[in-house]
């Protein structure tokens, strides 16, 4: 558990951070977010003293941070960066195993650890292990980042926009994969951004904060749905019921019972398009090739024209993709329906529009309820809380 008491940083006659106080139970991911220059970095870096706070005090599990010298605390502390600074001259292993060996691990554990954790952020290590940070991509020196930050097991994690630089498609796997490796790993992490749909997506509980003060800290539902000031409700958008769909995942609204089959398209029988719009092609490990319409095939086309060739890194989704993410796939496709697939591929089900349509309708009308109640009537007054 990590605990801010009144802390406050001054530079001079700027107050970075003002009298913040929160606390993020161990195991949860807390997001700082507000606009540019709020105090998240500045907030961030005291729990690590990277820098030291002006007044107040931080905990972790009940033992004030400077009863710990800074460099013996930030062994302890994973922490990520927007630029990744990664050592150039080190292999991707030897940047992964750089604080194991700091703390005096021998080889024989830290190099295994360095290889199990490169695989965990799907970087095969076959493949990556001996390459140099200038090989890689964005995105690939991010998850290197984000390994070697996990490397010695530390309990806590810091991560400042670590997904800021990517591109949308790279950030959403790297969301996705992080949110995986979170469910597994269970650490606490404080992670800064300023994307709203990040936030919404990784959080556990969202720190917003306006001008070095915490304006609400709270699950992402209740920014959403109770906003404390007209800030908070501006700064998470008009489009609530789109931004909900960011909380929810394929997994919750997938159909798992679909067609499919190894044959080709040849061997569709036409019974088979009764229940099922799509009667999916696989190869025969069940990875994704292809799909057919069965309304085409009822059209009389031949079945050898019918089927439509994909790759299934571009047009499916997976089980932990959120809705919104799945929405606009769908959207940006053209598609009504879309195929679920694991991670190496393989087939597992299939996501409709009109699923997803219903669990918006539902947050609709719960927003609608919200709406009628007096919630934004009974916003606290601007003027009043300065
Ligand atoms: N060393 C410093 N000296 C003076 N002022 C500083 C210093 N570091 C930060 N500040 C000021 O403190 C405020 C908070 O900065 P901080 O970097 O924490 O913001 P941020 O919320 O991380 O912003 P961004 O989203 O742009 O990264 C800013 O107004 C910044 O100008
Ligand atoms: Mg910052």
């Amino acid at each position: 558990m990590i605990t801010l008491r009144d802390v406050t940083k001054s530079y001079g006659e700027v107050t970075a951070v003002d009298r913040v106080s929160f606390e993020v139970p161990s195991g949860e991911v807390c997001v700082l977010i507000g606009p540019s220059g709020c105090g998240k970095t500045t907030t961030l870096r005291m729990i690590n003293r990277l820098i030291e706070p002006t007044s107040g005090t931080i905990e972790i599990d009940g033992r004030d941070i400077m009863d710990s010298r800074p460099e013996e605390l930030r062994r302890h502390i994973g922490y990520v960066i927007q630029s990744v600074g990664l050592f150039p001259h080190l292999t991707v292993a030897e940047n992964v195993a750089t604080v194991p060996k700091l703390l005096g691990w021998e080889r024989r554990r830290y190099e295994p650890k360095a290889l199990e954790l490169l695989e965990i952020v799907g970087l095969p290590p076959a493949e990556y292990a001996e390459k140099y940070p200038r090989q890689l991509s964005g995105g690939q020196a991010q998850r290197v980042g984000v390994a070697r930050a996990l490397a010695a097991d530390p309990p806590l994690l810091l991560m400042d926009e670590p997904f800021g630089a990517v591109d949308p498609l790279t950030r959403e796997r790297l969301q996705a994969e992080f949110a995986r490796i979170q469910r597994e790993l269970r650490k606490t992490v404080i992670f800064v951004t300023h994307d709203v749909d990040e936030a919404i997506k990784l959080a556990d509980r969202i720190a917003l904060m306006r001008a070095g003060r915490l304006e609400q800290y709270d699950t992402p539902e209740t920014l959403l749905d109770h906003p404390a000031s007209k800030f908070v409700h501006d700064f998470m958008g008009s489009d609530r019921a789109l931004k909900r769909l960011g909380r929810a995942c394929v997994a919750d609204v997938m159909r798992t019972d679909v067609e499919s089959t190894t044959d080709g398209t040849r061997a569709i029988p036409r019974e088979a398009c009764t229940d099922s719009r799509f009667v999916y092609l696989t190869d025969e490990s069940g990875v994704l090739e292809g799909w057919v319409d069965c309304r085409v095939l009822d059209a009389g086309t031949p079945p050898e024209d019918a089927g439509t060739p994909v790759d299934w890194r571009e047009a499916a989704v997976h089980p932990e993709t959120t809705l919104k993410d799945a929405l606009s796939r769908m959207l940006g496709f053209g598609f009504r329906n879309v195929a679920v697939v694991d991670a190496q591929g393989r087939l597992v089900g299939e996501v409709s529009l009109a699923a997803i349509e219903a669990t918006m309708a539902d947050a609709d009308t719960h927003i609608a309820n919200l709406e009628e109640g007096e919630v934004l009537g009974a916003l606290p007054d601007e003027e009043a809380r300065s």
